[in-house]
């Protein structure tokens, strides 16, 4: 990749957080955030990466993402409770929505944990993947910008509105399903048009309802596709329902569209379900039936031309094997964006 540069993740993580540090977070919180971005970089989500550090420090500056928010309980039972996200950053409530929610599923055999009113959630499966490590199986998915029209509309009404889960396994890795209900991850069309690239013309329509491979006309005049038609558009209206509805957030066409992502409001909500296998078998021997399942899949007959039957997540966890050893490819327009925000900022930027 000659337009990239290979950046250890230690290194890539620590410029980020002094990097929103200087920009007004909490040190736990600025650390957070870096967490979140780097695993998304070390996953080979780059969509979710260090990409989205500019936008975030401008939702900043610009007043549309509080740094020292007031993050509210508003409701609080033994399996339940609320969030009020006060502008915060998403990946810091998502956070502590997926801890509240794990830490009633385990007094109580379940938590559900809803959060308002706060930015972009980043990597929306890193809230399941603390659950399974936990050895408990998480839930997380979240409404966001009224973008795509409803399967054979053309009014903005929802967001890509991603759904997550994670499971605990055994000798194999977790399971991991971290998918956008549209096509793909909105962020993909934006990365895209960052590096001046195309997108292939299955992933949006143009101003005129025809597939598009440029991606600024898809973000500015024209729609993403739904996954599978209008069986994506159904999974997204459960996602609206449990993370903007259920929530007391914004939801459907009153949460404001967004075209330019760091120089427009950004409200979502977010829904944060965790489950204790315990509860229903011996922690082992759930383990030891997702691996048994994960067996099965991957023991299928190869249709022609197929190297490789894999599992949901799988191929996000071979890339962080890999560039945990090898440092994270950093595209050079971001390297540029993160050395130029360290220089506003005045740290220093060391990152090879
Ligand atoms: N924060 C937000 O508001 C928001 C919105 C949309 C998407 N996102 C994030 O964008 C990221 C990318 O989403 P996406 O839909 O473009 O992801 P994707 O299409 O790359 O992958 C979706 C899922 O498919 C699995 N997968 C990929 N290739 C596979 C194969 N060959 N066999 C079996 N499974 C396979 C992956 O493991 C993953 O779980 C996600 O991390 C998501 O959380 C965030």
């Amino acid at each position: 990749m000659p337009d990239a540069t290979r950046i250890p993740a230690d290194r890539l993580s620590s410029l980020i957080a002094r990097i929103f540090e200087a920009a007004g977070a909490s040190p736990p919180d600025a650390e957070t955030v870096a967490d979140v971005l780097v695993e998304a970089d070390l996953r080979g989500v780059e969509s979710h990466g260090s990409t989205r550090v500019a936008g975030y420090v401008s939702m900043i500056r610009l007043g549309f993402l509080n740094p020292k928010p007031d993050v509210r309980v508003v409701r609080d039972t033994s399996t339940t409770a609320m969030l009020e996200g006060d502008r915060a950053s998403g990946i810091v409530v998502a956070k502590r929505a997926m801890q509240m929610a794990m830490d009633k599923a385990r007094a109580a055999g379940l938590g559900a944990v809803t959060a308002r009113n706060v930015t972009h959630t980043g990597l929306v499966g890193f809230y399941p993947m603390m659950a399974a490590r936990a050895g408990l199986i998480g839930v997380a998915m979240n409404n966001g910008p009224a973008i795509l029209p409803p399967f054979g509309g053309i009014t903005p009404t929802y967001a890509t509105n991603p759904f997550a889960a994670a499971f605990p396994a055994g000798r194999r890795e977790p399971i991991v399903l971290d998918m956008a209900t549209s096509v793909v991850a909105g962020g993909k069309l934006r990365l895209a048009a960052k590096k001046g690239a195309e997108i292939p013309d299955t992933w949006a329509l143009d101003r005129h309802g025809k597939p598009t491979t440029d991606p600024v006309e898809a973000i500015q005049h024209g729609f993403m596709q739904w996954a599978g038609g209008y069986k994506g558009f159904g999974l997204a209206t459960v996602v609206e329902v449990l993370g903007g509805v259920l929530s007391g957030g914004l939801f459907g066409t009153d949460v404001p569209p967004l075209k330019d992502f760091g120089r427009e409001p950004l409200a979502t909500s977010a829904f944060c379900l965790a489950i204790d296998p315990e509860r229903f078998m011996p922690l082992p021997e759930f383990r030891a039936r997702i691996d048994r399942l994960v067996d099965q899949v991957k023991a299928s007959e190869l249709a022609s031309g197929v190297d490789e039957v894999m599992i949901a997540g799988e191929p996000e966890a071979r890339s962080k094997a890999e560039r945990l050893r090898e440092g994270i490819p950093v595209s050079a327009v971001v390297v540029e964006e993160l050395t130029g925000l360290a220089r506003e900022l005045g740290l220093r930027a060391e990152l090879s």
